[in-house]
Parts: structure tokens; C-alpha cells; sequence
């Protein structure tokens, strides 16, 4: 048996000044099955978070408010510890950037990376607020867009025509804050000098550290040279004052990952056996991942590794970068009821119909998830509902009529428990990959064939004849048997109803080896339902009150500005799609038989093409690029073969022919090299 791992993990810390929503979940959901995963194992996995509490967003609400900042932060933790309680996101600690582990931990970091000529200073000018003394973040300037003159833009970029520019580019700027007419002022700042860490950089991100789309967007920041990041701001501001620089103050982004360490060294405080230097030392063994969204690549992958570097401490074993979230296929809205916070959710449904659905779809990627509301109710109903709980609520009534609760020694399926056990390396390494798409569509596979096999043996059928009934208890022992592994495998993902299942099958809390044994003579408890169908009825009300409860709520906290490079956090990493996704796609190799112009349709040619084994009907619009269709006869070309069949006015299209090309006349078929023959699969 190998020595269980260390491993430390952490979400991204939640800005102070607002609710938590779904698309935040998503992040807090997946860090959570990962940490319960690895628990589960055996590990030693600690999962701590913080409120990221500063920052002039933060003081100017609680400004609005009438409250401090300490009180509003304050109440924000509380909401939110709710709500991540209530989504069973269990972290070891939550604490706040504005604590005392993070004031020294921030303060002793600059002052290494200070004393090793990491810190640079310079005179800036920037807007400022003459009526409320303050200088400006762009977020807080407002004026009249220089590309196009639309009014009322941020200093930063212009939502109608897309322009990013320098505040000082605006015309007619107000203060967002006051209202009042900014002026230029000049301060004194203070700078990381990020490229003393460029080569560094440049080894680490390709170290196996991060997803290949990760790396290779960094490799294009790094290429185009790195810039100095501007780190400090002047009061006032709600955050920690630089040592030896009074009224100078970090940036929120210099404390925020901080705070990861902060939180851990609040953990240490109270957890004897927990030592800070084992996790953070220069030369610690433990593993240590950041969980984070897409945007903030550049802060975790750039920034922290080198603050880390420079300050002496160890740098991560991997950042997990992950998608963003649609509802229905489009950004979150207010309007269309799909900005849904994590309260208003849990008003209306149970937490774990969501983290099921966001494992049925959380690739490794950084690929955007889609949460389609009648997908949603479609998919939990039938796999957890239909699938899961339908083998134990389908077993448990005969073993509690029939023998007392008590389930025979009889295993009378070997080969399905056999191959449940064979299944689970596999379940296992899809989790620790965080494909949890993956483990849970191995998980299904195999409740399919649990509840295949009841079918087909029928114990109520069964139960109904003479002299039967020892072989209705070997049935239904061996399906809750079966339910019993399916739970194991799912624990991570249902803690809730995997402490259900524990309670009926009358065992303490099982964990991930408890899958190669078996319950033999064994008593049950009452069977109770463990999961109830999502009404559709309660997804409605969930949307309708979002619709209205959004009005207030904020979500834009004028903070995750850019910092030394303009694009880097504007810059969304392209899609990738999984190994799988491409798998399905069968390209193959197509000799085209005839090509024929369309009566009545523009831009379509009629193509026939073989494909080996048969022939198919293809519509393509690339009448413009080849006007004279008769000259492709003959020639090779390559099509997806099991694209859906399309309906189209003209007849039905088989599949589609690969071309590349802006379109009209540019566009070029694409044909494999000499040699290949039609039917060949590509690979
Ligand atoms: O983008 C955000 O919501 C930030 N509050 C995340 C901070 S993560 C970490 F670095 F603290
Ligand atoms: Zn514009």
C-alpha cells in the first residue's frame, strides 16, 4: 500500500461584496468532488478557501451601505459560508484576506521580494477624483467612447463597439464615484518586477503544471515579454499599508493569493498535527493545486509562481483552470431569470441534482460548461432517480418482507460484481484526471447493467411463484450489493445521499476500498426514498426568482483589472475539446462520384460520394468556389461520416465535406495526399 499523499487544494477566493451564483459553484463544486475524492482514497487533503476581501470596490459599497467594511465583510462571510455549507463544499478552513495571517504573510513577502530587488517604483499619473480625494481605477471612469461616441462607457473599453483604450482617451470622463470631472494627478507607485522571473516562467508553465490550452496561451504572454506589475495603491483604500510606505496600500490582487496561504497558517493554528512549512517550505513534498476560472489565469500562472519564487516559498504542483458557465446556452442574464444565485437555488432544489449535473459534464478542459435547465431535470431524473436509487427501492421491499431485512450469503450475479470491481481503477483515475464527465458516464454504464440484469431476473415476477423466494433473496442481496459499489463510486459527488445510503444499508461511512467487499448476511435498515424527481415546476420557479431577486445584486467589483499586460485577462483560452469528442467523429476518406449544381439553391452542389462500404447524398455550399461542379468529379476529399442527417429543402444530406476558407469564392475543399482510398478512416 503506497503512503498516503499530502495534498493541499484551494477554490479562488470569492470577492467580499457579493453573492455567490451558479457559474461561481461550478469552481466550488469541482474542487469540492476532487478534495472528496481524494479523502475518500485515503489521502490527506485539505481544502481551504477565504473571502478576498479588498479593495476599493469593497470600501465604497460598505460606504453605500452605511457600515464599515469590517462589517460588511462581515456579514458577506457569513452568506457565504451559508451557502457553500449548504452546497456541501466542505472546506477545512474559511478565512478572510483581511486577517492578521494575511497582514504578515503579505507584509513579510514584499519585504523578501523588496530586499532582493524584486520591487521597482516610479511616478504615475492617473484620474482623479476631486471630490472624494480618491484616484480612479478604470471601472470608475465614465465618459463618452473615443472610437464611436457612445456615452457612458468605462475607461477601460467600450461595450458597444468593443474599443479598449486608456482612460485619458475618453471623452467628457466622470467620476462614476461623484460624478465629478476627474483630474490628472501624478503619484508615486510601486512595481514586481515580473520579468526578473521571465525564464523561470518559461520552465515552470511547460513543467506539467497546467493544461496544454494554458500553456500554450502563457507561451504567447511570455513570448511577447512580460511587464512590470504595478502592485500598490494609494488611500484611501480597504487593505493592508505597505511596510515603511504610509498611506500606500497593496493592491487586492497582491493579498488575494495570499490569502491561500493565510487561510492554511489559520488552519495550523488550531490543527496540532498540521505544519505550515511542510505545505509552503522551499522543499516541501506536498502537492498543492489552485482551482481556478479561466480569467484569472494570469494572476495564479504568472504572478504567484514568481511572487512565490521571489519570496522564497514553494510554487504549485498544478493550476486547474476551468470554463465559464452558460444557462441554456447563453451567458448568465438577469433578464431571462438564468443569473441564478446559489441561494435562490437552494430555495428551490436540492444541492446535489447540481453537482451531479456539473460532474456529468466536467471535462479536464477549459471549455465553457452549459447548464440546460431541461437537460438538467432530463439527466438527474433518469441516471440518479431511474438509475441509482431505482436499484435499491427495487430490491431493499423483498428483503424486508421476505427475510426480515436480512440479506442472504448468496452472491448470485459474480460476473456484473466482478466487473464493478474491474471498473473502479478506471472511475478512480477519471476522477484524479478531474474527468469527472468520464467517471460518471463508467458509473452509469455500470448501473445500467445492474439494473439490466434485475430486469431481466424479475424477483416481483418471481416472488409471485411456488418455491422461489431463496432465489428472489439472492437477486435482491446482490442488487443492493450492487447499489452499495454504485454509491461508493459516487460518494464524492453525493456526500448527502451517500450518507442516506450508509444509514439504510446499516454501515458506517464507507469509503473508496470498501468497493471489493461485499455485504453478506447482513441487516438492513427501513429502505426510505434517497432521492425524489426534479419537479420541472421548481426549476420555473427558481428562473422567475431570479428574475426578480437580481436587481440589487453585484457582480461586477471594478477590481480584476488587467495588471501589467492589457490582455492578458480579456484574453479567453480557446476551447479545446476532449480526446473523446474527437474519437466520436468518424473523418473518413470520400471519392467524389458526381457533383452537380442545385436547381433553386444558390450556393449548394449535390455531391454523391463513396465511401468505401456505400454511397451518400451530400449538400456542401460550395457552388461559388467551384462553378463548374464536373471538374470535382473524381477527385478525393475527406467528410464526417455519422454527422446526423439534415433535411434540407432539396433532400436529405448525408454528412458534410471538409473545407476551409472565409467563404464565397475562397474556399477550398480539403483532400487527403495521394495514396488514400475512399472508406479509409482518418486517425
Ligand atoms: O476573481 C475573483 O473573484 C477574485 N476574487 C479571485 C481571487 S483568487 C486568489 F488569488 F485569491
Ligand atoms: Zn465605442
Amino acid at each position: 500500500m503506497s503512503e498516503p499523499r499530502k495534498i493541499l487544494v484551494t477554490s479562488a477566493l470569492p470577492y467580499a461584496n457579493g453573492s455567490i451564483h451558479l457559474g461561481h459553484m461550478l469552481e466550488y463544486i469541482q474542487t469540492d468532488m476532487w478534495v472528496r475524492f481524494q479523502k475518500h482514497r485515503g489521502n490527506q487533503c485539505i481544502y481551504v478557501c477565504a473571502d478576498d476581501a479588498h479593495g476599493s470596490a469593497i470600501m465604497l459599497r460598505a460606504e453605500k451601505e452605511g457600515i464599515t467594511p469590517e462589517q460588511l465583510i462581515a456579514n458577506v462571510q457569513a452568506e457565504h459560508s451559508a451557502d457553500f455549507a449548504e452546497f456541501l463544499v466542505e472546506f477545512d478552513n474559511f478565512h478572510s484576506t483581511h486577517s492578521e495571517e494575511n497582514r504578515e504573510l503579505s507584509s513579510q513577502i514584499y519585504l523578501k521580494l523588496r530586499d532582493a530587488g524584486h520591487i521597482a517604483t516610479r511616478s504615475i499619473t492617473q484620474y482623479f477624483d476631486p471630490e472624494k480625494k480618491m484616484f480612479l481605477a478604470d471601472r470608475f471612469i465614465k465618459g463618452t467612447c473615443p472610437k464611436c461616441g457612445t456615452a457612458d462607457q468605462y475607461g477601460d473599453n467600450c461595450e458597444k463597439c468593443g474599443a479598449t483604450y486608456a482612460p485619458t482617451d475618453l471623452k467628457d470622463p466622470k467620476s462614476a464615484i461623484s460624478g465629478a470631472t476627474p483630474v490628472l494627478k501624478d503619484s508615486q507607485h510601486f512595481f514586481f518586477k515580473l520579468p526578473d522571473f521571465q525564464q523561470m516562467l518559461q520552465t515552470w508553465t511547460r513543467s506539467g503544471t497546467l493544461q496544454d490550452a494554458v500553456a500554450n496561451k502563457l507561451a504567447e504572454w511570455l513570448d511577447a515579454g512580460l511587464q512590470q506589475w504595478d502592485i500598490s495603491r494609494d488611500a484611501p483604500y480597504f487593505g493592508f499599508e505597505i511596510p515603511d510606505e504610509p498611506g500606500k496600500y497593496f493592491y487586492v490582487w497582491l493579498d488575494a493569493p495570499i490569502g491561500y496561504m493565510a487561510s492554511f497558517k489559520n488552519l495550523c493554528a488550531r490543527t496540532p498535527e498540521l505544519d505550515f512549512d511542510a505545505f509552503w517550505g522551499k522543499d516541501s513534498t506536498a502537492e498543492l493545486y489552485h482551482f481556478i476560472g479561466k480569467d484569472i489565469v494570469n494572476f495564479h500562472a504568472l504572478f504567484w509562481p514568481a511572487m512565490l519564487e521571489g519570496s522564497g516559498y514553494r510554487k504549485p504542483t498544478g493550476i486547474n483552470v476551468h470554463g465559464y458557465l452558460t444557462v441554456n446556452g447563453q451567458k448568465m442574464s438577469k433578464s431571462r431569470g438564468t443569473f441564478i444565485k446559489a441561494r435562490t437555488y437552494l430555495d428551490h432544489l436540492s444541492p446535489e441534482y447540481l453537482r451531479y449535473y456539473y460532474a456529468s459534464k466536467l471535462g479536464r478542459g477549459v471549455d465553457d460548461l452549459d447548464l440546460n435547465l431541461e437537460d438538467f431535470v432530463q439527466k438527474v431524473n433518469s441516471d440518479l432517480v431511474g438509475k441509482v436509487v431505482n436499484i435499491a427501492s427495487r430490491c431493499s421491499g423483498f428483503i424486508h418482507k421476505g427475510n426480515a431485512g436480512i440479506m442472504v450469503p448468496v452472491n448470485a450475479a459474480p460476473e456484473l460484481t466482478e466487473a464493478f470491481l474491474a471498473a473502479a481503477p478506471s472511475i478512480a483515475e477519471a476522477y484524479e484526471a478531474r474527468d469527472f464527465a468520464r467517471a460518471m458516464r463508467e458509473i452509469m454504464g455500470l448501473a445500467d447493467r445492474a439494473n439490466a440484469w434485475i430486469a431481466d431476473k424479475a424477483p416481483w415476477s418471481l416472488n409471485k411463484l411456488e418455491g422461489k423466494q431463496d432465489e428472489v433473496q439472492a437477486i435482491c442481496a446482490t442488487g443492493i450489493n450492487l447499489f452499495r459499489q454504485l454509491v461508493i463510486f459516487l460518494k464524492p459527488v453525493l456526500p448527502l445521499l451517500a450518507a442516506d445510503a450508509e444509514a439504510f444499508l446499516n454501515v458506517a461511512p464507507l469509503t473508496w476500498n470498501d468497493h471489493a467487499r461485499l455485504l453478506s448476511n447482513h441487516q438492513l435498515n427501513a429502505f426510505k426514498p434517497l432521492m425524489t424527481r426534479i419537479d420541472p415546476v421548481k426549476v420555473q420557479a427558481m428562473t422567475d426568482a431570479s428574475k426578480e431577486d437580481l436587481a440589487a445584486s453585484q457582480t461586477d467589483t471594478g477590481e480584476a483589472a488587467p495588471a501589467g499586460n492589457g490582455e492578458l485577462t480579456k484574453d479567453p483560452l480557446s476551447p479545446e475539446i476532449e480526446f473523446d469528442a474527437f474519437a466520436a467523429v468518424d473523418l473518413r476518406v470520400a471519392l467524389i462520384l458526381k457533383a452537380e449544381a442545385v436547381e433553386g439553391a444558390d450556393k449548394l452542389l449535390r455531391l454523391t460520394l463513396d465511401i468505401g462500404d456505400e454511397q451518400r447524398n451530400v449538400f456542401s455550399g460550395i457552388k461559388s468556389a467551384y462553378p463548374d461542379p464536373a471538374k470535382l468529379e473524381g477527385r478525393l476529399t475527406m467528410m464526417i461520416a455519422n454527422l446526423k442527417p439534415r433535411k434540407m429543402r432539396f433532400g436529405i444530406s448525408e454528412g458534410m465535406v471538409m473545407a476551409a476558407g472565409p467563404g464565397g469564392e475562397e474556399i477550398y475543399l480539403l483532400s487527403p495526399d495521394s495514396g488514400a482510398k475512399p472508406g479509409q478512416r482518418i486517425k
